[in-house]
C-alpha cells in the first residue's frame, strides 16, 4: 500500500488533504481505529508543523523530501504497528508535553484518573508534601503532580535506568528538575528507610497470559512496564503490603489497576491496615484506581 502512495505521488504533487485522505483509508483498512488522527499526527511530524496548521494548508502540495519522510512513518505505523507516540517521540499527558521513547510506557488517559484521585485526597500538611511515584516511566505522574503542587517535593523511581533517563529529560524540559529526585531500584528498595506523605503508582498490572490477545502496538512497549506475574496483581500486592512502612502517619496511597483487580487489591490494603478506601472511576465508569489512608492517621 505504501508503494502505491509512492507511485501516485511520483505522478503529480499530492496535497496535504489528499495525503491525509489516502493515509486515513490505508490505516483504517489495516484496522487502526484512530486512522485519521494518526495520519494527521504523522503528517504534521513529517512536515515539522502541528495538526492545526494542516487544516489551514489542506491544498498545499507536499514536497518529495517531506513525502519520503511521511512514507517511512506510514510504513512503520501501518505495517509494523509502531505506536504514533514512538514515531513522533512525543505524547501529551495532563496537558504537559512529554518526550517518549520505546524505553517507557506511553502515558495513558486512564492514568489521569489516578492523578485526579491523588489531587482530590492530598493530605494537608504544614511542611511541603513529599510524594513518591513508584515506577515513573516517562515521569508522567510525578511531573503532573509537581506541576499541580508547586510546593511539593517529588521522588520518582523506576527499576529501568533507561526509563529514568527519559523522565529526567522530561523534568528538565518542564523546568521541574529542582523538585523531582530520581532513584533507581526495585519498588521500595529505591527509597530504603524513607517515608512520604503520598505514595502513588501505576505499576505493571497486565497478566502475562493476556499477552497473545493484546493489540499489536503493545509489543513495542517495554514488557517490564506492562506485565506482572500471575493474574497481574503481583506488584500491586507487594506495594499494598510494603507501602505502610514508607508512609508518614495518615499518608495517602493511590494505585492504578485494571477494573477486575479492584476487589483483590482493596482487600490487600485492608489487611495491611489501610482505611478510608476509595475507588476512582474513569469517564466510562470503570474503576481505574484505588486510594486509601495509611495506618495511624484516621
Ligand atoms: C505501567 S508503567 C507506568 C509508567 C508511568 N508511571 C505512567 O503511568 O505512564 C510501569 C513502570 O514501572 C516500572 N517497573 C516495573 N517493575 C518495577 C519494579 N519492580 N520496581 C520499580 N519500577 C518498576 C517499569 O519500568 C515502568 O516504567
Amino acid at each position: 500500500m505504501t508503494a502505491s502512495l509512492q507511485a501516485s505521488a511520483d505522478r503529480r504533487p499530492w496535497t496535504i488533504l489528499e495525503l491525509l485522505r489516502w493515509t486515513t483509508g490505508h490505516f483504517a483498512a489495516k484496522g487502526i481505529e484512530s486512522a485519521r488522527l494518526d495520519a494527521e499526527l504523522l503528517l504534521a511530524h513529517a512536515l515539522g508543523t502541528d495538526r492545526l496548521r494542516l487544516y489551514l494548508e489542506f491544498e498545499k502540495p507536499v514536497l518529495e523530501e517531506e513525502r519520503a519522510r511521511f512514507r517511512a512513518l506510514v510504513r512503520r505505523r501501518g505495517e509494523e504497528r509502531v505506536p504514533v507516540a514512538y514515531l513522533t517521540g512525543a505524547r501529551e499527558f495532563w496537558s504537559l508535553p512529554l518526550a517518549v521513547t520505546p524505553d517507557v510506557l506511553i502515558p495513558r488517559p486512564e492514568t489521569e484518573t489516578l492523578v485526579e484521585a491523588v489531587l482530590a485526597r492530598m493530605p494537608r500538611r504544614e511542611s511541603p508534601l513529599s510524594i513518591l511515584d513508584l515506577g515513573t516511566g516517562s515521569g508522567a505522574i510525578a511531573l503532573a503532580l509537581a506541576k499541580e503542587r508547586p510546593e511539593a517535593q517529588l521522588t520518582a523511581t523506576d527499576v529501568s535506568d533507561a526509563a529514568l533517563a527519559v523522565a529526567r529529560k522530561n523534568a528538565a524540559a518542564l523546568g521541574l528538575l529542582e523538585r523531582v529526585r530520581f532513584a533507581s531500584g526495585d519498588l521500595f528498595a529505591a527509597v530504603r528507610g524513607e517515608r512520604f506523605d503520598v505514595i502513588v503508582s501505576n505499576p505493571p498490572y497486565v497478566a502475562e497470559s493476556e499477552a497473545p490477545g493484546l493489540a499489536p502496538e503493545l509489543r513495542h512497549e517495554p514488557a517490564a512496564a506492562l506485565f506482572a506475574p500471575g493474574d497481574g496483581t503481583a506488584l500491586l500486592r507487594r506495594i499494598a503490603a510494603e507501602a505502610a512502612g514508607h508512609l508518614a502517619p495518615g499518608g495517602l496511597l493511590a494505585l492504578e489497576l485494571a477494573p477486575a483487580q479492584a476487589g483483590d487489591v482493596t482487600q490487600c490494603l485492608r489487611e495491611a491496615g489501610f482505611a478510608a478506601l476509595a475507588c476512582h472511576r474513569d469517564l466510562a465508569a470503570r474503576t481505574r484506581a484505588v486510594s486509601a489512608l495509611g495506618p495511624g492517621g484516621t
